[in-house]
């Protein structure tokens, strides 16, 4: 026996795992501190029709810190659309929890919820969702002007300008290409600088020139202003670029790993 193990003997019994409790006491540690800025535990999401029960997400955990850049990928039908609904607090797990900055979303009222993610949260969907009766300076201004911001306008014209849209502010969703109202929605996702930026496929409607830029932009957000981004994508000139990739299969997360810096 050497002297290092008779240490453990003497002070209590079988050695201990160092390298396991360091790992663990830093993961304490970043709890304590609130650094996660996303925080998903144990989610499932079952559907009911009739007397079926669908079992869509299962057994999802996931921490993201904040200021990284996630992307979420796997097949169609995985259920990548349906998780980024739960972690963004649009639609309830089943069982499980799921806390934005510190903030756990199931005890707010849907009032308090929805107030909470106009703050905190943006969101870029699959389908858009562009108010059709609004052009798309005011689809944009939407955001900023549920908080009262003042100069709205100005701010909507200048993002859609950085996105490619400065000939477009007056057109309404039905006359623009699926590309441009897709550029529209992440305009509206951007305006009030949220923390934390969910999108679903926002390069999936876009060339690779017109995708390019966009993902430039998300990467600026992600590094000036420290916006964390967690994006489902099929894109992989959009995954190569994420900081850590998860994979989706059938409602559980098959693997998540870290780029080499
Ligand atoms: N409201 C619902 N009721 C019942 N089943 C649903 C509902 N919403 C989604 N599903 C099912 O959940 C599964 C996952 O759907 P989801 O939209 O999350 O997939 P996805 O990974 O985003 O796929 P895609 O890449 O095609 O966008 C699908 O099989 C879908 O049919
Ligand atoms: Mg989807």
């Amino acid at each position: 026996m050497t002297t290092r193990d008779s240490a453990f003997v003497l002070r209590s019994g079988p050695p201990q795992p160092i390298i396991n409790d360091a790992t663990s006491t830093v993961v304490a540690l970043l709890y304590e501190t609130n650094s996660f800025m996303l925080r998903a535990t144990d989610l499932e999401k079952t559907y009911r029709s009739g007397d079926r029960a669908l079992t869509i997400l299962r057994d999802v955990s996931l921490h993201v810190s904040e200021g990284d850049f996630v992307a979420i990928l796997g097949p169609s039908g995985s259920g990548k659309t349906t998780l980024l609904g739960l972690l963004a607090g649009l639609d309830s797990p089943s069982s499980g929890t799921v806390q934005i900055a510190g903030a756990d979303l199931a005890p707010l009222s849907e009032d308090d919820r929805a107030r909470f993610r106009r703050e905190t949260v943006g969101f870029v969907f699959q389908s858009f969702q562009l108010i059709p009766s609004l052009t798309a300076r005011e689809n944009v201004q939407v955001p900023l002007e549920l908080r009262g911001d003042s100069g709205a306008s100005d701010r909507a014209a200048n993002l859609l300008a950085r996105v490619g849209l400065g000939d477009r502010l007056d057109h309404y969703p039905t006359q623009l290409s699926g590309g441009e109202q897709q550029r529209v929605a992440l305009a509206r996702a951007f305006v009030h600088e949220p923390r934390i930026l969910f999108a679903d496929e926002p390069t999936g409607n876009l060339d690779a020139v017109t995708g390019e830029s966009i993902i430039r932009l998300m990467e600026e957000l992600n590094r000036e202003r420290g916006t964390t981004l967690v994006l489902v994508t099929h894109d992989p000139a959009l995954a190569g670029r994420a900081r850590r990739t998860i994979r989706l299969s059938d409602g559980v997360i098959t693997s998540d790993t870290v780029a080499a810096a």
